[in-house]
């Protein structure tokens, strides 16, 4: 799929946003191996730390489906310049996504790439839980 129809479904993810309390509204769209596309919005809750972002709603729904493989994210924000994500969905990312592209769009058509390996250099992973304890 052309990377402008990903941004695209991200942006109409956003749109589904309930961000009440930051009105900092977030659409995300991740593609999967085989070209699927699971989209999330970031939702939050008068108890604030419940809150989830839209990059960890899109992954959660992927994973609980059965996707296992993932080739690309976009995420839009109304922002003057393309939002970077937090930490929280960069470790989740690297966890589920290591090799995937992250596009962050914001509504004006400004697009910035990067790699998930650059948003999250030498993250914590599955690597050092298996290295023998001293
Ligand atoms: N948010 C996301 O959805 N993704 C990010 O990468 C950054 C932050 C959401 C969480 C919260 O609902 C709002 O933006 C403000 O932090």
């Amino acid at each position: 799929m052309p990377e402008s129809d990903l941004v695209l479904a991200a942006r109409r993810a956003r749109k589904h946003a309930r961000a009440e309390y930051s009105k900092f509204r977030v659409g995300a769209a991740l593609e999967t191996a085989d070209g699927t596309i699971v989209t999330g919005c970031n939702i939050e809750n008068s108890s604030y730390g419940l809150t989830i972002c839209a990059e960890r709603v899109a992954m959660f729904k992927a994973l609980s489906e059965g996707h296992q493989k993932f080739r690309r994210i976009a995420v839009a924000f109304d922002t003057k310049a393309p939002s970077p994500p937090c930490g929280a969905c960069r470790q989740i990312l690297w966890e589920f996504a290591p090799d995937a592209e992250v596009l962050l769009a914001n509504l004006k058509g400004d697009v910035v790439k990067w790699t998930v390996h650059e948003l999250i250099p030498g993250a914590f992973g599955a690597e050092q839980l298996r290295e023998p304890k001293t």
